[in-house]
């Protein structure tokens, strides 16, 4: 992460515009990564730095909140596939505390609240936080009937029946006392042991790689098919509730004993405390037996016991002010550096990987680590300044032959933080970045960065597609879940039929049934392979020969039924799916929004990148800045983008953008604009529930705009919309206006 940031107070109005559009991307991305993907790149803390920062400069600049703001939003919108759940109460979020000064301080601040009350005795509880996944499971009459995962927090995915596949989720509660309603809330989580059998077993049968056990729980609670969530071992901690019809009990810690006697499994460290002595002691215990628990936890919940004052305390910004995670520090481990290896991205980018010895670092094997570019690898950022990794300076460069700390903080993906110099071997000589590509040969550069006028830190190789990484990767990208969501066409696939030469442009995917017997040859000869690195690996004399049935590859019919399937695919996703540089799902749902048909979106981003100046062709769209409409004029500008686009076209036909119109909607198909200090809903609501309505939301006043909410201190816009002779409104005419005034 960088270290130049410019304190908030120094920022002007567009280097704020422009950070924030930056940041909502950046936070989109991670939280993506995090909630669907299951694989973040940065730490808790790094991410808590971005929405931290992000909240400030709305604070300071709030006519740039961004109707994609992330602080609008608690983690990623819930994946497709299953159904929505509504939670009765929202789940939410913990603040966070990194030292001990930090839990004296929520101490202080809970003593400060209730410092009316002066005989008040104020108890807390503390437990682990078990770093898995939560789940809602709602409980009527005590019969076990949803189960949901957090979503949003305030929506989730329905897993009820992988849910029920877990042994320590009672389908009916026990005992007696229950409230008629509960939401039971809780961790569902992967133990070691099970992590292990389970990729000791996918390793046998030649299947896919498991990075670490959240993202597996995480994995195996998504799946289709409950049979396969059964058969990989989870389990559940109960730890908190959601709705209830009534109290379970008046204190925390009481509550949750009780979800222990109705059947579930509670933690067996949890304690009700009144000092942060007390609190910090336990802590420590817990730190102590960490390693030995079986299963991973990052830290330590503290809440306030008693219900009332839990009440009374109430929440801020999506977390209960009652309650805090107390984070263990990441945890570290020593390896020896034995190679750099170069990966080349999507759009070019050339990154170093390290290789290692294996080490385990907090239940699991880590062996490669990201470089990340050639500033990071010599310690150095693009100003100049040590590379921070975690909490400690790096001032000294990475050695092939090096001796690396390597840290994994909860299920981010491991870093390099440090290097042992004393035992850094006498050869070890300063890595020198190669300026070509490995792949094709063509030139890497870096580009110089419009914005900083640095060179960027990372290297792009320029060889587009004619660089088969690129190629392979863009195709990757091409049929993933977010994008074309291509089922049974998966990265393994995509490299394998790219190899053999099926494969060159997207287009090429939805020919691929022309070729049925080239694809089959080339599935088949990839499972004989397998299986004879199988049989050598076994050490075994028997040379299995394969049937002509297992000759038939039986999925292949499945996998262009898939195809075939996504022949009309949505326009924002075909939209991301097409890779354009800084053109996330959110931004490609803008586009389509905005464009409604995939031949606007293509004759005006044409139009743009043939023009001088791209907007005076390219619509003001609220929250799409320079960087996307010069990436848009970049694609569009390239005649090779031109044929694999026009290929593609014949290929599919991106259905048009319709927005989901509630019945009788006022605002439907109407362009509204939001102006000025609104103070029943924040600028997100605002877009949100517009949008909902079937409303246009555009971020400045034009003739096309049919209707201006104007709060205290519009400014320009509402001049412009009087100009204009367009309706204007205030908020609570809005409300009437949508019907819910
Ligand atoms: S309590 C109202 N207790 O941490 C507070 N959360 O950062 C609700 N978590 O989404 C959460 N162990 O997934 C609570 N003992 C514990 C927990 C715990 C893990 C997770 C949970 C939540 C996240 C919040």
């Amino acid at each position: 992460m960088g270290t130049d940031l410019k304190s908030v107070q120094a920022l002007s109005s567009e280097e704020a515009a422009d950070e924030l559009e930056r940041l909502a991307a950046d936070i989109a991305e991670h939280n993506r990564r995090y909630h669907q993907d299951d694989s973040p790149v940065i730490s808790d803390a790094e991410f808590d730095a971005l929405t931290r920062r992000n909240a400030e400069i709305e604070a300071r600049f709030p006519e740039l909140v961004r109707a994609d703001s992330p602080s609008g939003a608690v983690g990623a919108a819930p994946a497709e596939g299953f159904a929505k759940v509504r939670h009765g109460v929202p789940m939410l979020s913990l603040a966070k505390a990194y030292t001990d000064e930090d839990v004296v301080d929520f101490l202080e601040r809970a003593k400060r609240f209730f410092a009316r009350d002066e005989d008040l005795d104020i108890a807390f509880t503390a437990e682990p936080k078990i770093d898995g996944l939560s789940a809602s499971l709602r409980y009527e009459n005590g019969v076990f009937v949803q189960g949901a995962t957090r979503g949003d927090g305030a929506v989730g995915e329905d897993i009820t029946a992988n849910l029920r596949t877990i042994a320590d989720i009672p389908h009916e509660l026990a005992g007696s006392g229950w409230p008629e309603t509960i939401e039971i809330r809780g961790e569902v989580y992967m133990s070691y042991a099970e992590f292990e059998a389970l990729k000791a077993r996918s390793a046998a049968s030649g299947g896919q790689d498991y990075v670490n056990p959240r993202n597996t729980a995480a994995g195996s609670l998504r799946q289709k098919d409950p049979s396969v969530t059964a058969s990989r071992k989870l389990n559940f901690f109960a730890y908190a509730w959601g709705f209830s019809s009534e109290d379970p009990a008046p204190t925390q810690f009481d509550a949750v004993r009780k979800f222990g006697d109705w059947g579930f499994r509670i933690s067996p460290l949890m304690i009700r405390a009144g000092t942060v002595e007390e609190l910090i002691a336990h802590y420590r215990r817990i730190e102590e037996q960490r390693s030995s628990l079986g299963y991973d936890i990052d830290g330590v919940v503290y809440k306030v016991d008693q219900l009332e004052l839990q009440r009374r305390w109430g929440f801020i910004s999506g977390e209960p002010r009652w309650a805090v995670a107390h984070k263990f520090p990441a945890e570290r481990a020593t390896t020896t550096l034995r190679g750099i290896d170069i990966q080349v991205g999507r759009t070019g980018t050339l990154a170093p990987v390290a290789r290692l010895d294996p080490v385990g670092v907090g239940g699991v094997t880590v062996e490669n680590v990201t470089l990340h570019n050639e500033d990071y690898i010599a310690g150095r950022d693009s100003n100049g300044l040590p590379i921070r990794g975690g909490t400690v300076e790096r001032p000294v460069d990475i050695r092939i032959g090096d001796t690396v700390v390597i840290q994994r903080a909860g299920d981010v993906i491991p870093q390099i933080v440090d290097v042992v110099l004393d035992k850094r071997p006498a050869d070890a000589t300063e890595y020198r970045m190669r300026d070509t590509c490995p792949v094709c040969g063509s030139p890497a550069t870096r580009e110089i960065n419009e914005k900083t006028g640095r060179p960027d830190s990372r290297r792009r190789c320029t060889g587009e597609l004619v660089c088969a990484a690129q190629a392979v990767e863009s195709l990757k990208h091409f049929v993933s879940r977010g994008a074309m969501d291509i089922e049974g066409l998966g990265a393994e696939n995509i490299e394998l039929f790219f190899n053999s030469g099926l494969l060159r442009t997207a287009a090429d995917i939805f020919t691929l049934k022309e070729r049925r017997a080239d694809v089959q040859r080339a599935l088949f000869e990839r499972r004989e392979a397998q299986a004879q690195a199988r049989e050598a690996s076994k050490g075994a004399a028997r040379k299995k020969v394969l049937s002509a049935e297992e000759r038939t590859y039986e999925g292949l019919d499945k996998l262009f039924a898939a195809i075939e399937a996504r022949r009309e695919p949505e326009l924002d996703r075909f939209i991301f799916a097409l890779g354009i540089r800084h053109v996330g799902d959110t931004t490609a749902a803008m586009l389509a929004r905005t464009f409604s048909t995939v031949e606007e979106f293509v004759s005006v981003g044409k139009a743009a990148a043939a023009a001088e100046d791209p907007h005076t062709v390219f619509p003001s769209i609220n929250g799409i800045g320079d960087t996307v409409i010069g990436a848009l004029c970049g694609f569009f500008g390239n005649e090779r983008n031109d044929e694999v686009l026009k290929a593609l076209l014949e290929q599919v036909r991106p259905k048009p953008y319709v927005i989901d119109l509630e019945a009788g909607s006022a605002v439907a198909g109407k362009t509204v604009v939001f102006t000025g200090t609104l103070t029943r809903m924040s600028r997100s609501e605002a877009k949100a529930m517009a949008e909902r309505l079937g409303a246009k939301v555009a971020g400045s006043v034009s003739a096309k705009t049919d209707l201006v909410v104007a709060g205290p201190g519009a400014g320009s816009k509402l001049k412009q919309a009087t100009d204009l002779g367009i309706e204007v409104i205030d908020e609570d005419g809005w409300f009437i206006r949508v019907g819910q005034g």
